[in-house]
């Protein structure tokens, strides 16, 4: 394609870009188990009349030119710090998605352990669950650290003790997901908490896809296990709004117990001509909009909303499991804590069902291992359930009943 040389009417360049969006897959209705998230009408247009508000402003120039940013981002992380049962002195600020959250806590915690060791070119090693998310292998990969996945249990959670087996002199951190993305349980945070605590190690909470929806999931009362700072070796935590935050993108956050512990995430550079280049995001120019929209959503909703909000996604998920397991032979993986979770037949070819189910018109999530298909549902998916259980029930018939061979992989993106 050529750069043009002229540029077109901008309602005929609009009408285009509309259009294109015709050939995607039909998320509105719920047949995208992934990426997309909403609420209410309400919070989307929020969401939207925010982020438009602050369109052009810059959240890098927050300190020096846009104190309104600046408030907002320092209000956002306070109210979660509050959320997450924070400790006085505990400190985070906003980032651009939870991959940049984690970059940044496992850069703060092998900056903190070379400065313990006394050993700025000390290579540590993380220690994860097997079912963390591939954005602790980046950070790894940039930062040259070695990741030691250990199995989860049978119920699809972080084990604890291998964790504490696999963990040695080297290891800058620990992790627990709340939840995990495939099987959508929380990890026994308490229990890593001890291990932490024992072995003086650097515990890490990824709440990122969940950790703005489970408070209020609690507060409705389904059962939510203590994963936040309440657990007293948390060293650090991340938290997406993107996701169960309802914000619009890009938008997460991450905190630290204490002052100590973030001083490595903060770039503070002065080697070029421009004077001292100070960020605490791996990012520069970060949306003002998502910083607005973040804080926006949080004063709309507030407490009472996000546990309406809550309550309506538990009830439709508890529906979603039931369907599912009504279809014979059909279980759900572990117990999911919140709206995401994993699924299959162990008798049946899960690759053949997914396929089943794109061919229905249905973009598959898809596990491995074990193989099944995976949901991550807000309130886009509510009026989906009944065709996407009808769908469900024929795929696996056709499946049960005939030959054939799966082409579709696993993959996520
Ligand atoms: C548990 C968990 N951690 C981290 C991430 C990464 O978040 P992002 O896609 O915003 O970088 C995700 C994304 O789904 C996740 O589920």
């Amino acid at each position: 394609m050529k750069f043009p040389e002229t540029g077109r009417p901008r309602a005929e360049v609009m009408a285009q870009l509309k259009g294109f969006a015709a050939g995607d897959a039909d998320w509105k209705r719920g047949r995208v188990p992934l990426y997309v998230f909403k609420a209410t009408e309400e919070a989307a247009e929020v969401g939207k009349e925010a982020f438009n508000a602050y369109f052009t402003e810059n959240a890098l120039g927050a300190k020096r030119a846009f104190g309104s940013l600046k408030r907002m981002e320092d209000e956002v992380a306070r109210m979660a710090l509050d959320l997450f049962h924070a400790p006085e002195g505990a400190v985070g600020n906003m980032t651009t998605g939870g991959s940049e959250s984690i970059l940044m806590a496992v850069k703060a915690a092998r900056d903190f352990a070379r400065a313990q060791r006394g050993d700025s070119a000390h290579r540590g090693n993380l220690v994860l669950p097997s079912s963390a998310h591939p954005a602790f292998n980046k950070a790894a990969l940039l930062m040259d650290l070695e990741v030691r996945r250990v199995p989860v249990t049978r119920d699809f959670l972080a084990d604890p003790k291998a964790m504490a087996a696999a963990a040695d002199k080297d290891t800058i951190m620990i992790v627990g997901s709340a939840p995990c993305f495939p099987y959508g349980a929380i990890d026994p945070i308490e229990a890593l908490g001890e291990v932490a605590g024992s072995k003086n190690l650097w515990l890490h909470v990824d709440a990122c896809v969940g950790g703005y929806v489970a408070p209020f999931v609690r507060d409705e009362g389904w059962p939510v296990p203590t994963f936040d700072f309440a657990v007293k070796t948390v060293s650090s935590l991340s938290a997406d709004l993107h996701k169960f935050g309802f914000a619009p993108k890009p938008a997460s956050t991450v905190f630290y117990r204490d002052e100590a512990r973030k001083a490595g995430q903060t770039f503070s550079i002065d080697e070029w001509p421009n004077g001292r280049f100070v960020t605490e995001t791996l990012t520069g120019t970060r949306a003002g909009g998502a910083v607005a929209a973040a804080w926006a959503l949080m004063q709309t909703l507030g407490r009472n909303g996000y546990r309406q909000i809550a309550r309506e996604l538990m009830t439709m998920r508890d529906a979603y499991i039931a369907g599912i397991e009504a279809i014979p032979g059909f279980r759900v993986f572990g117990k999911p804590h919140l709206t995401l979770l994993g699924f299959g037949a162990a008798d049946l070819d899960m690759a053949r069902v997914a396929e089943g189910m794109a061919n229905r018109g249905w973009v598959p999530g898809m596990l491995k291992d074990p193989p099944g298909l995976h949901l991550m549902m807000s309130l886009l998916h509510k009026d989906a359930r009944p065709d996407y259980l009808r769908d469900l029930a024929a795929s696996a018939a056709e499946v049960r009943t005939s030959a054939g061979k799966a082409k579709l992989e696993a993959t996520y993106s």
